[in-house]
This record gives structure tokens, C-alpha cells and sequence, in this order.
């Protein structure tokens, strides 16, 4: 058993914790006009970065894989990739949720490439070998050259190979790097993101129950959508229906670890266009200083989360290709805000979030085509507004040795 890099890293950055108690990074941008990005433009572009970028980012510590309710039901079958390898996300007959590779143990062929609901076990199409929901296997008919009933001698060892998992709020995490029992690895995620959990402890997310969800199948890099995704400077040029300058201009660079950066928008419920006529049932015991406040939290690599006190937004996503990322964004409520009567409220919400999203796709495409020219090897990281994309950036380029 392994231990996986992902808990909390090197020191906390030059930073002052403000009267809210929240962490601002001071650093690391020293000066407005740097002349130099602290990632290389070719790592937007080029496979062998991002081939890179596969081993050393998605396959070595926690990652977003999928959402839960993908396999809502027992027998569900839900094929994902993540860094570069196909996964299974797997309802068993005992209401558990378990991580395969998805990769048949006789000759490797891929099980599923869509999702599916299956009675009892999972069978690849070649030799019709079958396997358990819990990834033992079942059957390998004529196995021996005849019609025979019962299991090789290997079977306990030609079962689908595990993934290490877990599910919190929603969401199926994977740690391709480790092998780790269910407990173990519990552990270990709530030690990667015990500052979100500490922070988020008001709300009970066993109770979220999904609003709405859309995929964005985008033509960009990665990279770019967790830059964008931290780039509070665009709000007021790019989506001014949430609301005025002002407001978007009051928000607090956050640090609460290497590897979860982001910001707060202490009233930004209240400041912002209200997304309902009427709030919907809050997410659990919201404190009252937090109740028009947003949090915005990038859990490195690949899971954009936002918090309300009324919602709760995921953008997860699967890096494809070097200029293709597709996003699967969903939105959450408290389960007493699925009442019919909240219909008209939960779908203006979830217009709007969709809407903001839209609104980012032509931005991010020309971001990724700017790429190209030797001018984004050359970009300026503000100070006032660049700060923890700054520390993204560093912590990709020593993760990968850019
Ligand atoms: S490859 Fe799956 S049964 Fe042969
Ligand atoms: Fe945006």
C-alpha cells in the first residue's frame, strides 16, 4: 500500500489573512509585466507536454472522475477516462460505488464504451468472459476447449482490476497512483481536502440532489479552463448580467492549499443579480455571515467547485487532447429544494449558471488559438488579479518540471 502525494504541500505563499479570515496570497507575482508565463506556451499545445502532463497530474494523486448519480442505481455501468485510461464507474448489487479499470483481464479489450445498466454482471463482447459487479469474475465459457461449467483455477486473480475511489458530495474521486482499501483511501482523500471539508462543514452533502447537469465538449486546453475558471478580472466584461462592477470587483484571492485555490465573493449572492425570485431551501446550517457570500475552489486538477448557500456547482472535466477538454457541469440543491414548487426557481437557476458557462466557450477558444503565436510565451500576470493563477501555474510547471 502507497500513501499518494496529493496531501497538503510545501509552505503556504507570501499571504495576510484578512478580516473575513480568509488566506491572500501577497505572492508569488512581484511586478505587473513579467514578460515571461510561468508555463510555456507549448504546454497548450504540444502532445508531448500533455502526454506529460497525463502521467505526472491525472495519474498521480486524486482526480474528479464522474458524478455519482451517473450510476444511481444497482447494475449501472458508467465508462469514464481519466488520464488517458478508461475507467468503469460501477453501482453494485449492495448500493456501493467501486472504480475498475475498464479492460477485459483475458485479452484487454475495452468492456464498455457507453453507459449501461446491467442485471447482474458485466460481459465483454469478445469471448463473452463476465465479471461480477464487484469485478470478480463470473464466467469464461469453453475456457477449456469444452462446455463445462465452473471458473479457472486463476479466477481470483482475472478479476476487473480495482481503482482506488471514493464519493464525496456527488463526486467520484480516483488515485490512479495508489492501491488502497476503501478505508485507506477514505482517509487519505478527506486528508487532501480536509481544508474544504472544515471549511464547507455547515452543509450536509449526503442531502444535494441534482438540479440539472450539461456537458461542454470545448476546443481548449485544459489548462485554460482552470485559468479562466480563476480569472475574476473577466466577470464584468464577460458577464455582466451577474451583476454590477462593483460587486465583481469584491472578491478575495483565497489559498487554502497548493492544490485548492480560488476566491470568495464575501456578498456575492447579494451583490450579484439574484439568480431566483426566491432562495431556495439553504444547503444546510448556513452561518449568517455566510449566507450571500460564493466561494469559487479549484480542488487540483480537475474539479471547479462553486458554493452558495442555495447551491452547489461542479465543473469536472476529462483533459481529451491537447486542445480539447470536455466539461461536465452540474448543479446541486438541498433535497426539500426539489419540490415541485421550487420548479420555476431551480430552473432560472440553472439557466443562468449554463448561461455564465456559455458565455465563457468563445473566450476560452481564442485563448487556446492565441497559444499559437510567440506572444503567449510572453503573457503578464497581474499582481491585483493573478495572483493564484500564478500559483496553479507553479504548481503544474513542478509537478511536470516546466
Ligand atoms: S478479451 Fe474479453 S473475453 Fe476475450
Ligand atoms: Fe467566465
Amino acid at each position: 500500500m502507497t500513501i499518494s502525494d496529493a496531501a497538503p504541500l510545501a509552505q503556504v505563499p507570501d499571504s495576510h489573512v484578512n478580516d473575513a479570515g480568509n488566506r491572500i496570497i501577497d505572492g508569488p507575482l512581484q511586478t505587473d509585466s513579467s514578460q515571461r508565463a510561468i508555463i510555456p506556451a507549448r504546454a497548450y499545445v504540444g502532445q508531448a507536454e500533455f502526454d506529460l502532463e497525463q502521467e505526472r497530474i491525472f495519474s498521480s494523486g486524486w482526480v474528479w472522475a464522474g458524478y455519482a448519480h451517473w450510476v444511481e442505481e444497482a447494475g449501472q455501468v458508467h465508462p469514464v477516462t481519466v488520464g488517458g485510461k478508461p475507467l468503469l464507474i460501477v453501482r453494485g448489487s449492495d448500493e456501493e460505488i467501486r472504480v475498475f479499470h475498464n479492460s477485459c483481464r483475458h485479452r484487454g479489450m475495452v468492456m464498455l464504451e457507453e453507459p449501461a445498466k446491467v442485471r447482474r454482471r458485466i460481459q465483454c463482447a469478445y469471448h463473452c468472459w463476465s465479471y461480477n459487479l464487484d469485478g470478480s469474475l463470473h464466467a469464461t465459457p469453453y475456457f477449456k476447449r469444452e462446455r463445462s461449467r465452473g471458473l479457472p483455477d486463476a479466477a481470483d486473480d482475472l478479476g476487473l482490476l480495482s481503482v482506488t475511489s471514493h464519493v464525496w458530495a456527488g463526486m467520484v474521486f480516483v488515485n490512479l497512483a495508489t492501491d488502497l482499501d476503501d478505508a485507506a483511501a477514505a482517509a487519505d482523500f478527506e486528508q487532501m481536502l480536509a481544508p474544504i471539508i472544515s471549511r464547507w462543514d455547515h452543509v450536509d452533502f449526503t442531502r444535494i440532489q441534482l438540479a440539472d447537469e450539461r456537458e461542454f465538449d470545448i476546443g481548449v486546453n485544459w489548462k485554460l479552463v482552470v485559468e479562466n475558471f480563476l480569472d475574476f478580472y473577466h466577470l464584468p466584461f464577460i458577464h455582466p448580467q451577474v451583476g454590477p462592477v462593483s460587486a465583481s470587483l469584491d472578491v478575495d484571492d483565497v489559498w487554502l492549499a497548493d492544490h485548492i485555490v480560488g476566491g470568495t465573493y464575501p456578498r456575492g449572492a447579494a451583490g450579484k443579480a439574484a439568480k431566483t425570485e426566491e432562495s431556495l431551501p439553504f444547503l444546510g446550517d448556513v452561518p449568517a455571515d455566510r449566507t450571500e457570500s460564493q466561494d469559487i475552489f479549484c480542488v487540483f486538477p480537475n474539479a471547479l467547485l462553486f458554493l452558495e448557500a442555495d447551491w452547489f456547482q461542479v465543473i469536472g472535466y476529462d483533459a481529451v487532447a491537447p486542445d480539447r477538454t470536455v466539461e461536465h457541469m452540474a448543479i446541486f440543491v438541498d433535497e426539500t429544494a426539489t419540490a415541485e414548487k421550487y420548479s420555476p426557481a431551480r430552473k432560472s437557476l440553472t439557466d443562468i449558471l449554463f448561461e455564465v458557462n456559455e458565455q465563457d466557450m468563445p473566450i476560452l477558444h481564442r485563448l487556446q488559438k492565441g497559444r499559437r503565436s510567440p506572444g503567449s510565451d510572453r503573457t503578464n500576470l497581474v499582481t491585483h488579479w493573478d495572483q493564484i493563477t500564478a500559483a496553479f501555474q507553479q504548481l503544474v510547471a513542478r509537478k511536470v518540471g516546466y
